[in-house]
């Protein structure tokens, strides 16, 4: 054990807590000074458990900050147009400024085709194509709701990118691939590293931040991180204990880490807090409100 290292865990349910306190005089204000509340429709397809779960989560912060969500429940057997029909009236309805579609939808349903037919000014998840090209220049409107979380993570932790080696472990369109561009934006150094990586602990070793959204419980052990290095864990796994666990053997890792995130309440509560970001920028652009 490191003695040097003390308190080294970030706490993302109270950096969470913080931020959503400050919207929540936001949206009081907007309600007070222009009678606006914003009204975010969240589009669930299916029953998947960890859907459920994640959409309660939203539901409740929602709630919590003032702002109205509707949700949309439709089921499993729910075909493309009937989803595409939904997302038309949605994006008519001048009462919503936020729509969000819970991933994964079921096989039979064409996830890019979905995405794309979301307004773009809606796009709270910041999943549409002209939002993901926003990104890459940043000249953006939203930011992708996890890798904005640990953007903010980092500031408030007082933890600098510039110059740093980030190396991302995964490239998924939601979390890796938009996690890179917010790192360059900073001066970070990235390295993004995938499932088809040789050697990947060649790599992870030598990040002075380590971020990893694999969905692989425990994937990261302690001989693959560099002792001193800062390490965000995104993943979200059941164990078999009924409880969750991270993509990163916590218990081991945390021991050489000079900060690392825990899950659950790391990464996770601020994913939730962006979004209801998010959904009032949604709102103020869709007023005209600066
Ligand atoms: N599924 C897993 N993460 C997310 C997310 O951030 N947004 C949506 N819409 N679906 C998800």
């Amino acid at each position: 054990m490191n003695n040097t290292i003390i308190n080294n865990i970030i706490d993302g349910k109270k950096f969470s807590q913080m931020l959503r306190k400050n919207l929540k005089n936001e949206v009081d204000n907007l309600k007070n000074k222009e009678n606006i509340v914003p009204k975010l429709a969240v589009i669930v397809v299916g029953d998947d458990p960890a859907s459920r779960t994640y959409v309660n989560n939203k539901k409740k912060a929602c709630t919590e900050i003032g702002i109205i969500s509707k949700e949309y429940s439709l089921s499993q057997e729910t075909k493309q147009n009937e989803l595409i029909k939904l997302l038309d009236e949605l994006n008519k309805d001048k009462e919503i400024n936020g729509i969000l579609v819970q991933l994964p939808l079921p096989h039979h349903i064409n996830e890019k085709e979905i995405i794309e037919h979301i307004n773009p000014l809606k796009d709270v998840d910041a999943f549409h194509e002209l939002n993901v090209g926003k990104i890459m220049t940043n000249n953006f409107s939203f930011l992708p709701c996890t890798p904005a979380g640990i953007m903010e993570l980092l500031k408030q932790s007082d933890i600098s990118v510039a110059g740093k080696h980030c190396v991302i472990v995964g490239r998924s369109n939601i979390v890796g691939k938009p996690m890179a561009m917010l790192l360059l934006h900073k001066d970070a150094t990235v390295t993004i590293c995938h499932s088809k990586t040789i050697d990947l602990s060649k790599f992870t070793k030598t990040a002075d931040i380590l971020i990893v959204a694999v969905g692989k419980a425990k994937f990261i052990k302690k001989e693959m991180v560099k002792p001193g290095a800062v390490v965000i864990d995104v993943g979200i796994n059941r164990t078999d204990a009924g409880g969750l666990c991270g993509d990163v053997d916590f218990e081991n890792v945390k021991e050489i880490a000079s900060y690392i995130t825990p899950v659950p309440g790391g990464v996770g509560p601020m994913t939730i807090a962006l979004l209801m970001k998010n959904t009032i920028t949604a709102t103020l652009i869709q007023n005209n409100i600066k």
